[in-house]
């Protein structure tokens, strides 16, 4: 399973991929505003080479169809690794899966967006996404089962022999996080202070402590020995 980073922010990009978990990145333009990107070129180009030949998700700002193409076409042009975010519907409820379709077929990854259903994900599988992003924690906002969703769109997608990968966003907690990976999704974009949380626990605090203070005490008697062992030599 692939972990990726749902984040705009350069220096939690820089710190996570440091660790050597992070496998790709997602944005949206809620995030980006609140990263303080307003100029998406200039911080989509930036991110990108940030994170080398891995993916990253900059979503299309209009619902306007032939206008989400034309930007698509023009996002994939900043850096090899990008993936245009389609948003299976638009603000109207018109469907996208034709411009799924086209930006396919012409080449340009897509990763299909706002997914909250087991239907919207096979249908953005079949037109063609590259992803598919189940938005596990709005899907719970509607009283509904994300791990369910995440579980049937993994069957579903093996069953047919679809390449598209699930990703799983909207992560509110580390057990969402939790959920996701045992529900069977192929990517999980976490915010990173989700990331801090996942690698915490106060009992291996305490546990690193215990053997530190040991190690302090063994070296203390070394020491002590030494010192012995000199005034010894000395009489
Ligand atoms: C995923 O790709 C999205 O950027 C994100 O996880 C959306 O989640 P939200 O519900 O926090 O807006």
């Amino acid at each position: 399973m692939q972990i990726f980073l749902d984040s705009a922010n350069f220096k939690e990009i820089e710190k996570w991929t440091a660790e050597g978990v992070i496998d790709g990145l997602t944005t949206n333009p809620s995030i980006m505003f609140k990263d303080g990107i307003y100029d998406v070129e200039r911080g989509a180009r930036r991110l990108c080479a940030l994170l080398g030949e891995r993916p990253v998700s900059v979503e299309v700002t209009t619902n306007d169809h032939e206008e989400m193409i034309l930007q698509a076409r023009r996002f994939a042009r900043w850096a090899q690794n990008i993936v245009v975010k389609i948003p299976v519907i638009n603000e109207q409820g018109e469907s996208c899966l034709g411009v799924i379709n086209t930006l396919n077929r012409e080449g340009i990854l897509v990763n299909a967006t706002a997914i909250l259903s087991f239907n919207q994900a096979i249908l953005a599988a079949k037109a063609g996404a590259t992803y598919v992003s189940i938005f596990a924690g709005r899907v719970a906002d509607e009283g509904n089962d994300p791990a369910g969703v995440i579980r049937n769109v993994r069957q579903w997608l093996d069953a047919w022999s679809y390449s598209a990968k699930i990703i799983v966003g909207s992560i509110r907690s580390v057990m969402d996080v939790q959920s996701a990976a045992i529900a069977g999704a192929h990517i999980i974009t976490i915010p990173p202070q989700f990331l801090s949380k996942m690698v915490d626990h106060k009992y291996t605090r305490e546990t690193v402590s215990q053997f530190v203070s040991d190690a302090n005490k063994a070296l203390e008697q070394i020491s002590q020995a030494k010192v012995a062992a000199g005034s010894g030599g000395a009489r």
